[in-house]
């Protein structure tokens, strides 16, 4: 018998700070319109000294079990996926583990395959409860990543930071996973960041084009696993893609509908009509947060996932929805999902919405000072997050949990 398995809650978590995205492009004499037309995006959230990607990925997961759906003694796997990780061999999902206060019987592990990881990670997870070995466990998968590039170079547009926490279990209250997915994975240099460097590397242009060749891919391994009753326009409600800046999502949107059409033999006569209509309707609301918070990385697929729920809500149960996820270097993954009758009271306590509103705007100074490497983490009265880094001291990161929960 198969098991009905997915995500059956999930957690949202962006720092408290934001920057105006035209005042950047002032700053650098860049055409405001570029940005928040040509890239589509508005605001990036700004982690200051006293955040990093493990207490990103620890805000989330505390909102989750804040939810009080999932009992941490229940928890049997913690996958942490990042690119940004703290240390080279001691994993960010250790940190969370004690921070969380998970059980000692629980599997922690990192996982790092770019943007893709987080994905990577609900696979793993999936097909860990799938295959009985969960023994009725819960698997936690936290994407973390603050994305960083060159100061003054064009993919400084597109930093951003944030967590998402997936709780993967069977009989799952938010969306069920479909068990077919199309994989592909090509060794290519499109986007690194070697050992020795804080920011990214990027062959820009180069690296647009591998995600849509690796979107082609990834849909005709899907077509040949799910045995295809008709064009996944036609049985998809929704469509989600790994969004390191919005515009990315329009054009791999067009690619995926060309690529039906192409498949199902319709004529080319009113394709750019049609694209225009679907990506207007089934991706461009879902958007929202990718369009505020910037890219972030392996969270970013899951970020339009919550984005979609929040504004969906009393509509989300029996929807489906099709999810693509592209990790640069690079492995890419297409899989479906249908939405729980519960959905919307998952959907109803993300808080993203509120979380994003509430954020305080920086100039591009205080970014500027943000971005350098953290010295003494001491936050504002008004900016203390639930977890916090407190410092290095002796070569060890120092944390600490408030005892009010978010
Ligand atoms: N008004 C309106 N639009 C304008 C404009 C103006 N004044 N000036 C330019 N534009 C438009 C351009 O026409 C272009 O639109 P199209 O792509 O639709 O043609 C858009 O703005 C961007 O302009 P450029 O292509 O000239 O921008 P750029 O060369 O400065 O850099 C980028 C764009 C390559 C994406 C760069 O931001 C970058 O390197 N980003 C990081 C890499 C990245 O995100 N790659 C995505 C795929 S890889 C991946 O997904 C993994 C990951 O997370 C990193």
């Amino acid at each position: 018998m198969t098991r009905t398995v997915g995500i059956d809650d999930l957690g949202v978590y962006t720092p408290a700070h934001r920057l105006d995205l035209d005042v950047l492009a002032r700053v650098r004499g860049v055409p405001p319109e570029k940005i928040t037309v040509g890239l589509g995006v508005r605001q990036m959230s700004v982690t200051p000294p006293w955040e990093d990607t493990v207490t990103l990925g620890a805000n989330a997961a505390q909102r989750l079990l804040a939810h009080g759906t999932v009992a941490r003694e229940d928890v049997g796997m913690l996958l942490v996926a990042t690119e940004t990780a703290v240390d080279h061999a001691k994993p960010v999902g250790i940190f969370l583990h004690e921070l969380l206060g998970l059980p000692s019987s629980c599997r922690t592990v990192e996982l790092k395959h770019a943007c893709y990881g987080g994905t990577a990670g609900l696979m793993l997870a999936t097909e860990w409860v799938r295959s009985g070995a969960a023994r009725g466990r819960t698997a936690l998968v936290v994407a973390t990543d603050i994305a960083r590039y060159g100061p003054g170079s064009s993919a400084e547009f597109t930093q951003g930071a944030g967590a998402v926490a997936l709780a993967i279990r069977e009989a799952p209250r938010f969306l069920a996973i479909d068990p077919a997915s199309g994989v592909y994975a090509r060794n290519v240099y499109d986007f690194w960041r070697p050992l020795d460097r804080r920011e990214a590397l990027v062959d820009g242009k180069f690296s647009v084009y591998c995600y849509l060749d690796a979107l082609d891919a990834a849909l005709d391994d899907w077509a040949r696993a799910a045995a295809l009753p008709g064009p996944l326009f036609s049985l998809c409600d929704a469509f989600l893609y790994h969004t390191p800046f919005p515009k990315m999502a329009y054009k791999a949107h067009a690619r995926l509908i060309a690529h039906e059409w192409r498949r199902a033999g319709r004529a080319d006569a009113t394709l750019a009509e049609a694209i225009e209509h679907s990506y207007a309707a089934a991706v461009d609301p879902w958007l929202a947060a990718a369009r505020l918070v910037g890219n972030t990385y392996t969270a970013s697929l899951y970020f339009c996932l919550a984005s979609l729920a929040e504004q969906t809500g009393e509509q989300l149960p029996g929807r489906s929805v099709g999810l693509f996820s592209y990790g640069s270097g690079c492995c890419a993954e297409y899989f479906t999902g249908r939405f729980a009758p519960e959905a919307a009271l998952v959907a109803g306590r993300l808080g993203l919405a509120e979380m994003l509103a509430a954020r305080c705007p920086l100039s591009v100074e205080e970014y500027e000072r943000c971005s350098r490497p953290p010295g003494e983490a001491v936050p504002a009265a008004g900016d203390v997050p639930a977890i916090r880094f407190l410092g290095v001291e002796g070569d060890k990161r120092r944390y600490a949990a408030a005892e009010a929960q978010p």
